[in-house]
């Protein structure tokens, strides 16, 4: 067991408890994003979130909030879901599985609260999250929003347009049960391939590459817009050795779905509360 590993699992998740805890969530957030004041969630819709049937869940090393996850209930056909805005791990603690255990904890919380469905919104340019969301948590993405929040003040946004994808994770699905609870990856036919270079954090990050960065979510954002509306979904995403991603498009065998104004999933019918 390498040192790291050993101090990840020291880490404790559980749900954040007292305004001291939720305070130390808002401060987290702004070291993060390095959002502008005017960007933050503060600290009173932590405090609403939390007791309106939403999850501020945290990853605790002793008493300090090293991440957290926030999430809010929504509706949408009749069905109750929850809308996880956030995921945050402190840089220092990236890429030891914390953000996947932080998820499984929010997955287990909402599954004991009767829920089906957590959704959230993810850049399209981010390899690394499209990676955790798709294939380590089988969340899959059938919606694509176009400068879903308009400007945004974090760095991390590199001033383009806050397009993003809408990850929808079916807690009870065939896809997610076997995956998280068997170990078994979602088998399905790749009908299409949407590609992000590796180079994009650095474009993103260079105000003389960013027109590049923009030039790929352009080319990415036509072909989802094209290729989503046809009843394929992002159900996998392939990183190389050199660090370029895919998102690979298929159909879902599965039909869970809650109607909404914003879903039109040609041909998939509303599905009743525990039908699948
Ligand atoms: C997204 C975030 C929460 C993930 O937290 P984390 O604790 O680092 O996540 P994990 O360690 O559980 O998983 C990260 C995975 O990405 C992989 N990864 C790391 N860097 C990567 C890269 N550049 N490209 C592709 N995958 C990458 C890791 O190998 C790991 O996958 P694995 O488990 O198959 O090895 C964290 O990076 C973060 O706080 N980012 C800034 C805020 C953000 O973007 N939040 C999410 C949107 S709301």
């Amino acid at each position: 067991m390498t040192a790291a590993v050993a101090a990840s699992e020291r880490i404790t998740i559980r749900k954040c408890d007292g305004i001291d805890e939720l305070k130390a969530c808002v401060a987290l957030q702004k070291e993060v994003w390095n959002f502008d004041d005017a960007d933050l969630v503060p600290l009173r819709i932590f405090v609403v979130g939390q007791k309106i049937g939403g999850q501020v869940i945290g990853a605790f090393d002793g008493n300090e909030l090293q991440g957290f996850a926030f999430s809010i209930p929504g509706e949408r056909g009749g069905h109750a879901y929850l809308h996880s805005h956030m995921l945050a791990v402190r840089e220092a603690w990236r890429n030891h599985g914390l953000g996947r255990r932080i998820k499984l904890a929010q997955r287990e919380d909402a599954v004991r609260q009767g829920f089906e469905l957590m959704e959230w919104t993810f850049d399209p340019l981010e390899i690394k999250n499209a990676h955790l969301n798709l294939v380590r948590l089988g969340a899959i993405v059938r919606r694509y929003s176009v400068d879903h929040y308009g400007a945004s003040s974090s760095p991390l946004q590199g001033g383009l347009p806050t397009d993003r994808l809408v990850a929808e994770w079916w807690l009870k699905s065939k896809r997610v049960v076997n995956l998280l609870e068997r170990g078994q990856a979602p088998q399905f036919k790749i009908e299409k391939k949407i590609a992000v270079p590796a180079e994009i954090y650095a474009w993103k990050a260079s105000d003389g590459d960013r027109a590049k960065a923009a030039a790929v979510q352009a080319r990415n954002r036509e072909e989802f817009l094209g290729f989503l509306p046809q009843g394929l979904a992002a159900l996998g995403y392939e990183r190389d050795a050199a660090g370029n991603g895919a998102f690979l498009l298929g159909r879902w065998d599965e039909r869970w779905s809650y109607s909404s104004p914003f879903l039109d999933l040609s041909g998939n019918t509303p599905q009743e509360k525990g039908s699948q």
